[in-house]
């Protein structure tokens, strides 16, 4: 019965949406680890403004979902690790998992999800284990309930691996799985295949050269390479490329050779570090980009490129952990905010910023200049310890403020994650609200945003005052 809602629903989309959607394997992750969270359906229309058609989730938050019912957006909702122990044990949990987050939405005008990906990059080295023995138990389990909810012919399971799950002595063509991964894999890429299902990997050449100061510049970026690397009959010009052949030799040496492979995520940070800023992250991406849309494929699979890309990510999320290093807060393509950061074609034209995001009112937190700052490093600490501040890091793009910039930055970041409450810019009379913008240059104060469109009303922006004056004033007319 389902299915036969599906169909409709499909047609329905194929209707309303085919145009954009048929040949843009361009797809986005969309992680929520924000304080200053766009509303779910602001997020959704700047999808659709910028044709992107696929979205990537890492778990299946209701909020979300419902903003994406009847966008015509293809989804990929998320199982997180945390969840593996049970779902692998319990088949009941499968079916309540999958009749929440899954059957729900599969109604008339609902969302199109099209995967569920079982855990995140559950065989992670650092993970050392403990995830391992819980993936192929869960996918039967997911698999099960999936075909009692009538929904296995259309909703697909992946396994986004780290590109860590492989490895290779020098060479792409000597890839393989790491040792005590290669019977599980064997068994998960068997039940891919049978199911119709791609290999899923997460490839970073950002970390490749962050972590390795011995790793060639320009073998990161796709613009040729002065140190190619030649393997046999072939040349790699770019760590992609070679990345996904030591991929793709792996998968040839447990015997499947021909697995489509999807890309779960890739890309380039913007901010925090050095190698992290704007035209390098728009060469990579719009380069990795071209490069996907050319169709040329890799030297092991000339012609055939992944099945899709998923970019990371949409958006800027700026609660995300720093141990990997300060750029973990930037990797959006637009800010967090839904702002373009840098000019970049997705293959339907430049991006285009968000529309009708809902700011707190245009006003910021400062130090006040006729303190005496000196007592100030404790404020600091507290507010970075809990609001971002990793702009300011070397080779951040608030690095070279000042140090009353940087107060004033700690101070305001700190205000706007605290929504403007007043006694936020208080630190003991040493803040100060503006209604100055203090952004400098390239260093970007920012204005926080209200998580749902309802309370834009009470933030009183000078218009929204004027407006609601307006209105007192018709209404004391009228009575
Ligand atoms: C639905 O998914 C979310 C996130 O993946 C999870 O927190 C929630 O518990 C799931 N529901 C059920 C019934 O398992
Ligand atoms: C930006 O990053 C690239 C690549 O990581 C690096 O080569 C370049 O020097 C950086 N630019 C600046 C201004 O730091
Ligand atoms: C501002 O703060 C950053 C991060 O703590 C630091 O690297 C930088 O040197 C500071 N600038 C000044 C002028 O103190």
């Amino acid at each position: 019965m389902v299915r036969t809602h599906l169909s409709f629903l499909l047609l329905v989309f194929t209707l309303s949406n085919g145009a954009f959607m048929a040949d843009s394997a361009i797809g986005v992750n969309w992680g929520t680890i924000s304080s200053h969270k766009l509303p779910p359906s602001i997020v959704v229309g700047l999808m659709k403004e910028n044709k992107i058609g696929k979205v990537k989730l890492f778990d299946a938050d209701p909020t979300v979902l419902k903003a994406l019912m009847g966008s015509g957006i293809e989804v990929m909702v998320g199982i997180p690790n945390e969840m593996l122990e049970l779902l692998s044990s319990s088949p009941a949990a499968a079916d309540s998992w999958v009749a929440q987050n899954v059957s729900r939405y599969a109604v008339k005008n609902g969302v199109d999800i099209r995967y569920v990906t079982v855990g995140n990059e559950p065989f992670l080295t650092s993970y050392q284990g403990q995830f391992q023995s819980y993936v192929f138990p869960t996918m039967l389990n997911i698999q099960q309930s999936l075909a009692r909810a009538n929904l296995a012919n259309y909703v697909k399971l992946v396994v986004p691996c780290n590109a860590d799950a492989y490895e290779s002595s020098s060479l792409p063509s000597q890839g393989s799985f790491r040792p005590e991964l290669t019977q599980i894999m064997t068994q998960i890429v068997s039940f891919l295949n049978t199911d119709g299902s791609p290999f899923m990997v997460n490839i970073y050449p950002f970390l490749s050269l962050y972590g390795n100061t011995d790793f060639p510049q320009d073998y990161a970026f796709f613009g040729g390479s002065s140190h190619p690397v030649m393997d046999g009959p072939n040349v790699y010009f770019n760590a992609f490329d070679g990345n996904y052949d030591t991929l793709v030799s792996a998968l040839n040496k447990i015997g499947y050779g021909q697995m489509p492979i999807v890309i779960g995520e890739v890309g380039w940070p913007s901010d925090g570090v050095s190698s992290a800023n704007l035209t390098a992250a728009r060469a990579f991406n719009q380069g990795l980009v071209n490069h996907i849309l050319s169709n040329k494929g890799t030297p092991l699979r000339p012609g055939v490129p992944p099945a899709d890309v998923y970019l990371f990510s949409l958006l800027d999320e700026e609660q995300k952990s720093v141990l990997p290093g300060n750029f973990e807060r930037h990797w959006g393509i637009f800010s967090f905010d839904g702002q373009v950061k840098y000019s970049l074609n997705l293959g339907n034209g430049v991006l285009r910023n968000a529309k009708d995001v809902p700011y707190l009112p245009w006003r910021w937190c400062v130090a006040d200049p006729s303190k005496d700052l000196s007592t100030v490093n404790n404020h600091i600490k507290l507010a970075c310890s809990v609001a971002d501040c990793t702009t300011l890091s070397y080779g951040g793009s608030c690095n070279t403020i000042g140090v009353k910039g940087n107060i004033s930055y700690a101070f305001n970041s700190y205000y706007q994650l605290q929504k403007q409450d007043s006694k936020s810019c208080d630190f003991d009379g040493l803040g100060m609200v503006t209604f100055l913008d203090p952004s400098m240059g390239e260093c970007r104060f920012l204005v926080g945003v209200s998580d749902s469109r309802g309370s834009r009303i009470k933030g009183g922006s000078f218009r929204e005052v004027f407006m609601t004056v307006l209105l007192l004033l018709f209404f004391r007319l009228l009575g």
